[in-house]
């Protein structure tokens, strides 16, 4: 198969340290073009990756006609304008979380890819993880018995108040940057949208954003909950709980690319968790593996890996974990 042809609107962190050295090592992409709303960033980055074509706009980078796919790792609020315009130049587009600020908005991209053709997808990389996939075939399995309970947590410090997380009115906070990791893996391992959902939300005084925050999930017979902070020492993890077992996602967000992976599968119990069992999945970059996947439904015509109204729904609870913080009660997403 000829490789995908790639294009990065911005020189977003995210795209110059982690995504773009992954496509680049990928077996089905390939990076053409960056662009930078500063010409001189943009050749700068162009130069250090060996990217071959350079854009002093995103507007530019979206009238190259040799880009086939464009990645969107702008701020969140520049998620949905942004990704309007590449389906509307043509371009597929692989927009990273979350989405959109809001489902209401999410939804406008319905009405884009209906019209353009193009496929969009949200960049949530651990859904197509081997480390994921083994994991909810384990529990679908009946590994751990039945599933009753999740718990997830997800945490590091930043306080610098010109990074994009702490600036409430562009998207910043934590619930959008990283509580939306659990919302989608609860959603992804129970195969269902939960019922009802109740948060707690504590905001930072002088930046305004959410900086910790306590949630509930109730999905069936499933709870699930997690804690998410931007202010609290650096922690990830999830944990399911079954009626015979629990299993356990050591490293479930920033999967680590030069080492495995490892899930613990304790199929008896005890307070020493001793009966658990280490699998460790080869070693791979949840970054390439993404960037493949996506490739490989734009060429092979095949179902993208997370469908566009997978995104709307995640985005539906997001709402109302932030309605239920603000009523004080449960709410319907
Ligand atoms: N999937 C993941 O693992 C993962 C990890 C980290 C972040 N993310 C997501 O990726 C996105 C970017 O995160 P990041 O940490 O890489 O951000 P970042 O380093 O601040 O990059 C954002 C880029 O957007 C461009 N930009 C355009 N308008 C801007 C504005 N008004 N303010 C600031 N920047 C603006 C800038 O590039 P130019 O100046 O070059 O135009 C900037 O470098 C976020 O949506 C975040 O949620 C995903």
């Amino acid at each position: 198969m000829d490789k995908v042809a790639w294009g990065v609107l911005s020189t977003a962190k995210i795209a110059v340290t982690k995504v773009i050295p992954a496509l680049q090592r990928s077996e089905r992409c390939r990076v053409v073009a960056i662009a930078s709303r500063d010409g001189e960033r943009a050749r700068a980055a162009a130069e250090r990756l060996g990217i071959p074509r350079v854009h002093d706009s995103y507007e530019a980078l979206l009238a190259d006609p040799n880009v086939e796919v464009v990645y969107n790792p702008l701020p969140n609020h520049l998620h949905v304008p942004w990704t309007i315009r590449a389906a509307e130049a043509g371009k597929h587009v692989l927009c990273e979380k979350p989405i959109a600020l809001t489902a209401e908005q999410a939804k406008e991209l319905l009405d884009v890819r209906d019209r353009t053709g193009v496929r969009i997808q949200e960049a949530f990389m651990v859904r197509t993880h081997p480390q994921w996939l083994k994991a909810r075939e384990l529990v679908r399995s009946g590994a751990i018995g039945e599933l009753r309970a999740v718990q997830g947590f997800f945490s590091y410090f930043n306080v610098d108040p010109g990074n994009i997380r702490n600036q409430a009115g562009i998207g910043g906070g934590g619930l959008l940057d990283i509580g939306c990791y659990p919302v989608t893996l609860s959603r992804f391992m129970t195969g269902q949208e939960p019922d009802r959902v109740l948060a707690l939300i504590d905001r930072d005084p002088e930046m305004g954003i959410d900086r910790l925050g306590s949630a509930i999930l109730v999905f069936g017979s499933v709870q699930a909950s997690f804690v998410y902070s931007t202010q609290l020492v650096a922690f990830q993890r999830m944990r399911f709980f079954g009626t015979g077992g629990h299993l356990e996602v050591e490293i479930p967000f920033n999967a680590p690319p030069d080492r495995p992976c490892r899930l613990l599968l304790d199929r008896k119990g005890g307070i020493f968790g001793d009966a658990a069992e280490t699998m460790e999945l080869p070693v791979c970059d949840q970054y390439a593996v993404a960037g493949d996947a996506f490739s490989t439904a734009l060429r092979d015509g095949a179902p993208q890996p997370i469908p566009l109204e997978d995104a709307i729904l995640n985005m539906r609870v997001i709402d109302a974990l932030f309605r239920s913080a603000e009523s004080g009660g449960w709410e319907k997403p």
